[in-house]
């Protein structure tokens, strides 16, 4: 799958801008605070209905307007094309799929599949837990409609939870409720990223060995202390005191851990730079590996930024394994010997809102 062109309409700092793009490859070069990751936001919004940036839609519309729009056609070899419309207001956003509306937004998902690998991504291999499994959640929603649901679910009963516990309320028929949904929501949800991780091991251990010439092994596993569903309610029971004492609900997948190690070492605390830079490549190209394996089709790759913070062996490999997808690369500027080693496709200036086509 690849976006064959985009339009905005008070869209971020876009006012009104079209723009038409390369099946393989759109390299995207401006200052800094043009609008070159707002761009690729946009396209990102296609393809998971909400930005990697904020949880808060409302930032999508343009200051001091009211109403934002993003529309795309998404191409795909012996299929017909795909418009997708996403607007939004003061009071929320609409989605139509080839001019209908969307009555449930998971049903956005497999229109097109997107995998952004931004400065923010290297963080998941450096920084804490919470940044792992938001990881994890995005890029499960994106292959598994049953999970995006499931997910939503779960939060929600734990936000309910959070608020009696905070209120200091302690009926426990009442938490009986609510610990027999999120034990239920949460053992699925368990189960699914369990399932997810072993296979995304399997492929990302293979691509940091070949990044690495073999010197390296990646290891990714999911920590969970959730065995089933009755223990899990049987532990929110138990930890209902404390739970009222800290105002939260201490245990569940919610509290999970992705651990990533590299020959046997935590890539958090001994990993080199350079580890954790392939460590975080390997997993973003296992992912679209992944949803290839799983969906039949090839993602979008949107390199925010990225792409020159890697050196030269690791470009190469990204570059030649990507080959059949289709990919965007934002920066500054762009050192000729990468350039060289990309394939043919359109180069964009942005300026101030304003994307330009610019011919190589
Ligand atoms: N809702 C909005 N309305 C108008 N401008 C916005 C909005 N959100 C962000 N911007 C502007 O977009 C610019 C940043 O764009 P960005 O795509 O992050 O730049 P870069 O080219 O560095 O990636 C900033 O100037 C910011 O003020
Ligand atoms: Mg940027």
């Amino acid at each position: 799958m690849y976006f064959k062109q985009i339009e905005l309409k008070n869209f971020r700092n876009y006012k009104d801008q079209k723009v038409e793009f390369d099946p393989k490859l759109n390299l995207i070069l401006g200052d800094n605070a043009q609008g070159k990751t707002n761009l690729l936001e946009s396209l990102f919004i296609m393809g998971l209905g909400k930005s990697f940036k904020t949880n808060n839609d409302k930032e999508m519309i343009a200051f001091g307007e009211n109403i934002a729009r993003a529309k795309c056609v998404v191409g795909e070899k012996g299929e017909p094309d795909t418009e997708i419309e996403i607007a939004y207001s003061t009071e929320g956003k609409l989605i139509k799929v080839n001019g209908v509306k969307l009555l449930r937004n998971v049903d956005l998902l497999e229109n097109i599949y997107v995998v952004i690998f931004s400065p923010e991504d290297l963080k998941i291999v450096k920084d804490g837990p919470d940044l792992r499994r938001r990881f994890l959640d995005r890029e499960l929603c994106q292959i598994k409609p049953v999970y995006y649901s499931d997910l939503g679910n779960y939060k929600k009963v734990l936000k309910q939870r959070n608020t009696l516990l905070r209120d200091q309320n302690d009926d426990i028929y009442l938490f009986d409720v609510f610990d027999e949904a999120l034990s239920d929501y949460g053992v699925r949800i368990v189960e699914e990223r369990k399932k997810f991780i072993e296979r995304l091991h399997g492929i990302c251990k293979q691509i940091h060995s070949d990044i690495s010439s073999g010197k390296e092994e990646l290891e990714i596993r999911y920590e969970t202390a959730t065995e089933d569903k009755l223990q899990f309610k049987t532990k929110l029971r138990e930890s209902f005191k404390n739970d009222i004492l800290r105002g939260y609900t201490g245990f569940g997948p919610h509290k999970d851990f992705l651990s990533i190690k590299v020959n046997g070492k935590d890539i958090r605390v001994y990993g080199s730079q350079g580890q954790q830079r392939t460590a975080a490549l390997s997993l973003k190209l296992a992912e679209i590996e992944l949803i290839k394996q799983e969906t039949g089709h090839n993602a979008v790759l949107l390199l925010d930024d990225v792409l020159s913070e890697l050196d030269t062996n690791r470009q190469r490999y990204l570059i030649e394994t990507m080959k059949d997808v289709q990919i965007f690369v934002s920066a500054t500027g762009i050192e000729e010997e990468l350039q060289k080693m990309l394939p043919k496709g359109n180069v964009y200036i942005v300026d101030n809102g304003k994307v330009n086509l610019y011919n190589r």
